[in-house]
């Protein structure tokens, strides 16, 4: 436990630190470093709190004084703090075991330098809150100048988000007057979305316009709007340009030891266990972890319409590549070097709006009101089990009900499977595209896979187990009080006999819905980032930091609060700092506990969302950071639990269970063969050159074109180029990020020279120079205001190198790129610094915005059991897991729960396994060990046939 004495030495300088160049590192006793270190926290108290800074450019990018350097992480902190990476990572306690100090040492050392990258991660997110929130939907203008004398991050409601006259429910919410839900749109989460904010009842709703998190004048590069994107990429870019076929094959192909045993992910016949396709896997993380976060994606948003896009078709690249940095025509000889097809052609994205923006003025700037082009999210931005139980008008017609209870969903038996049954599949009158015929019945049927499906069921058996105990607690005290009430007779009991099936209904869904955010809050994200911090982090997000028995740490972060804001009347500032607040007591269910609660009045059921004067919905940003295909292995090692578990029997492409291949194969298989399969296996590091070749060669009949085929991964950074997003180093500065200053950035130089990492960080620079290429760089032309220098001026073309010469295009590298390029993560992280900085302000957002998560989370609209039910993790009280993993006392995970409840046979294969999303024959080993190494019983395992080890604590 924390001593608020040793959190006050925390505190970090005013200003962003200046990089310096790293102190030679002599061997220092532990002893004299703890000394040392004690000395630099004292120094570091003096300078006293950090600001939020006025102006964007002047954020502390994720890097700390000298001084905090040392107090929090000692002599090895304080020598990377001239990279461009974020301080925390190299602070104690973060890492494995070797990142804790020896035991000779405090503990107080440690869990400083925890606590120190927790307060890093706090200012990271106030600031972001404060400077990355951009609507789209005609507020912005309010956010930066307010309206009728309240500050515009005050604003709770907004004109722009009532519903239109055109709208079903237009007259139900209030019509042309105050609008506000009432009645069954206040109880239930609403088919696409309304009313998840009782007083702004389109907020989040399907077809709003996706949000940004960069400044408008930011986006789209290609079309030169501003002087600083002029200067940043001349006349470099363009939708094909450079080539994004080019980029796919030279940047993201993985190489293959034996290619004819891959066979471009096919494989081989009869799904031989003999096939292989190379892949570079992460020893942390298993496949169920990667389709878990298609199947979230699934829930959050969608470009498309139906599984496909705008009439119109495209060209997408592998025509050109750079000669002498001149783009010049592909040869047919290098064509086929390349393995790119010139005459693939996809579908171009939709746009919503493309005419010029608006703009106005405030305190002397001039703004847009919104970016040049807008797109919108055809799926609902909350987080409502939307894949499953629908989106809108069309979606709901895929979502069958048991005609026997019509609380449940159909479920059928498969002719060979034992257990709760299956999914339906889609029938002829369900509203379908041809090439999902086949395939199970689902709300959200597009790219449709083997682990979508497992998903999908899993829930679905969920679902109707909430209902069956339901019913249970129903026949064993009918007359007893449920806890559900009615906003329309709010006095009146509800009791358990009195539930109509369309209500016990809907009650599922808000706690299937709930327990889907649990499980990707403190399950999913904390093996995504499996490191103290992140699960600290994570823990407060849900619990609080007093539910993760981190009282201190959450006094001290009020005490924060108070000493630098606590007697202000700025609303401006107790808005940005309200996060902070809500690291106490965490932001699930914040502002329900309120006395004197009453369901009918908005200001309780609505009372703990904020929005931070920006209406909810995901932005362009954050779909760029979860095109996360390089996850997907291309081959599955199928097992069988009837069998020996540690036995791949099968290697079955990715590919052959797309689409009805994937109902075929869950109906033949059955559930818990496939749960074990993505259980065991490890998915792709995010990296580059570790994309799945059945992706780069993915078969879409439905395009009719010459090919009939696209590659998924270079259309990954097509759709970002049609969204204008940024590219990398802007959009690092636009979150806060350090930029870089050439590709020799990506490579870590902490590493051994002759290391193989090392060896393909300088390869990938290599091809990055060749690919992007190089300019003669103009220190005249200034490229951002959203950063300065260390010596606090202007960045200009150069980067820092000489005027007039020759450097990398590093402004012009797509971000999803520069994202799998980075070279240095905090530990245990499978993605990079700069996709987390987005998940810091997205992933608390969407919490913080939904009134279901928040202030609506009560027994009036849940029932008690459903309350209780995601409290813990299911009926009855929560189960404890065994041991102390990675010391902490922990509730048994809630994805374990869900899958022991609904696929029984796994309980001697999870009987070891603590999360759900770590590999399941893994041993954990001590403190967020990664290493690669069979537990007990799993040494047979032929997938352990190459093990690594974790470094032996100090
Ligand atoms: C076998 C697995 C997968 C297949 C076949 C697949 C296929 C596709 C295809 C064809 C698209 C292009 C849609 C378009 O813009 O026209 C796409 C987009 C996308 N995929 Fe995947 N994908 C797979 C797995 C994943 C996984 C594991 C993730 C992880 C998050 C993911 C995230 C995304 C995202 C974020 C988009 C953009 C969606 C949008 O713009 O609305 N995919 N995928």
């Amino acid at each position: 436990m924390l001593k608020l004495g040793t959190f006050v030495v925390l505190c970090i300088a005013a200003q962003p630190s200046p990089a310096q160049d790293s102190p030679p590192q002599t061997a220092v006793s532990p002893k004299k470093e703890e000394a040392e270190a004690l000395e630099a926290c004292a120094e570091a108290v003096l300078k006293g709190l950090q600001k939020i800074p006025a102006t964007r450019d002047l954020r502390f990018e994720g890097k700390v004084s000298e001084a905090e350097a040392l107090c929090r992480g000692g002599q090895r902190a304080v020598q990377f703090r001239n990279t461009p990476w974020v301080d925390w990572s190299n602070y104690w306690g973060t890492g494995d075991a070797s990142s804790v100090p020896p035991l000779l040492v405090s503990k107080a050392v440690e869990e400083r330098g925890i606590a120190g990258a927790l307060l890093d991660l706090e200012y990271q997110r106030i600031a972001l809150i404060k400077f990355n929130l951009f609507d789209n939907n005609g507020t912005y203008q309010q956010y930066v100048s307010g309206r009728d004398g309240v500050g515009g991050p005050a604003l709770k409601v907004w004109p722009e988000m009532r519903l239109k006259p055109d709208d079903p429910n237009f007259k139900a919410v209030g019509g042309d007057g105050g609008q506000e839900c009432k009645g069954d749109l206040l109880r239930w989460r609403t088919i696409n979305g309304i009313c998840n904010d009782v007083l702004n009842p389109a907020m989040g709703s399907s077809g709003q316009l996706f949000a940004r998190n960069v400044e408008f004048e930011t986006t789209f590069p290609e079309s030169n709007q501003s002087v600083y994107t002029r200067n940043r990429h001349g006349d470099r870019l363009g939708l094909l340009q450079p080539d994004p076929q080019v980029i796919s094959r030279r940047l993201l192909t993985r190489a293959q030891s034996n290619p004819a045993a891959c066979l471009d992910g096919h494989g081989l016949p009869n799904n031989s266990k003999e096939a292989n396709c190379d892949y570079k896997p992460a020893p942390f993380f298993n496949v169920l972890a990667a389709y878990w976060i298609q199947f979230m994606t699934h829930d959050w948003f969608s470009h498309l319409e139906e599984g496909h896009n705008a009439p119109q078709f495209m060209e997408v690249g592998c025509t050109t590549q750079l000669v002498n940095n001149i783009p010049t025509p592909l040869t047919p000889a290098q064509i086929q070097d390349l393995g790119c097809r010139p005459q693939d052609r996809m579908d171009r994205g939709y746009v919503a709006q493309d005419t010029p923006p608006g703009t106005f003025s405030s305190g002397g700037h001039q703004y847009l009101d919104r970016a040049p082009k807008t797109m919108k999210n055809t799926n609902t931005a909350w987080w409502d089990a939307s894949q499953l139980y629908g989106y809108d008008s069309v979606s709901i017609r895929r979502v069958k009900r048991d005609p026997s209870d019509q609380a449940k969903l159909l479920l059928e038996p498969s002719p060979g499977q034992s257990g709760p049954g299956y999914l339906p599949v889609l029938s002829p009158g369900d509203p379908m595209n041809p090439e999902w015929a086949g395939q199970e019945a689902a709300a959200f049927p597009d790219n449709w896979t083997i682990g979508i499906s497992f998903l999908h069921n899993l829930f679905a058996r969920e679902h109707n187990s909430f209902v069956a105990e339901f019913r249970r607690l129903a026949a064993e005290s009918p007359n007893a009080d449920c806890g559900l009430r009615d906003p329309a007779a709010p006095k009146k009991v509800i009791h358990y006999k009195d539930v109509t099936p369309e209500e016990l209904f809907q009650m599922a869904r808000l706690v299937v819905a709930a327990e889907i955010a649990k499980i990707h809050t403190i399950e999913w994200t904390p093996q995504l980032l499996y490191d103290e911090p992140l699960y600290k982090g994570m823990n407060a997000n849900w619990n609080g930091l007093l539910g993760t028995g981190d009282a201190e740490v959450s006094k001290a972060l009020s005490n924060l609060v108070v000493s630098s804001f606590g007697k202000s009347k700025d609303v401006v500032k107790e808005t940005q700092w309200y996060s902070v607040f809500a690291s106490g007591p965490g932001i699930f269910g914040l502002g329900s506990k309120v006395h004197g609660y009453d369901i009918t009045k908005a200001k309780y059921t609505n009372g703990g969302v904020n929005h931070f004067g920006s209406p909810f919905n995901f932005p362009e940003e954050f779909v760029s950071v979860y095109r996360l295909h390089p996850l997907v292995p291309d081959l599955l090692e199928y097992r069988e639990l009837g069998k020996d578990p540690n036995q791949v029997v099968e290697k079955i492409p990715v590919i052959d269970t797309f689409e009805s291949r994937a109902t075929e194969f869950m109906h033949k298989r059955g559930a818990a063969n496939w749960a074990l399969t993505l259980g065991r296996q490890r998915l792709g590091l995010l990296e580059l050159n570790n994309s799945p070749a059945f992706l780069q060669n993915l078969k879409l009949p439905r395009l009719d074109t010459p090919t009939g085929q696209i590659d998924v991964v270079a259309l990954d950074i097509i759709r970002d180029r049609e969204h204008g997003v940024p590219r990398f180093n802007e959009f690092r500065r636009q979150y806060g990020l350090r930029q870089l200053t050439s590709f020799d950035d990506f490579v870590d130089h902490s590493l051994a020279p002759d290391s193989s990492a090392r060896l393909d960080q300088e390869k990938a620079v290599k091809v990055l120079r060749e690919v992007y290429g190089q300019h003669v760089c103009d220190a005249s032309k200034v490229i951002t205001d959203a950063q300065r220098n260390p010596d606090n001026t202007e960045i200009n073309d150069c980067l820092g190198h000489p005027n007039g010469t020759l450097i990398d295009n590093i402004e012009d590298v797509d971000t999803v790129i520069g994202y799998l390029a980075e070279p240095v993560r905090p530990h245990g992280y499978a993605i990079s610094e700069t996709q987390f900085v987005v998940f810091i302000l997205n992933a608390s957002r969407r919490l913080f915005s939904d009134r279901f998560f928040t202030s609506s989370f009560r027994p009036e609209f849940y029932s008690r059991l459903g309350v209780d039910w995601v409290n813990n993790n299911g009926p009855g009280p929560a189960m404890i897991e065994k041991g102390m993993p990675n010391g902490h006392r922990q509730p048994v995970s809630p994805l374990k729960r869900v899958l022991l409840r609904n696929i029984p046979e796994l309980s001697a294969e999870l009987d070891t396994v603590v999360n759900a999303f770590d590999p399941w024959a893994r041993d954990r080993g001590q403190y967020y060990c990664l290493q690669w190494k069979p537990r007990p019983g799993a040494e047979s395992d032929a997938s352990f046939s190459q093990t690594t080890s974790c470094p032996a604590s100090k």
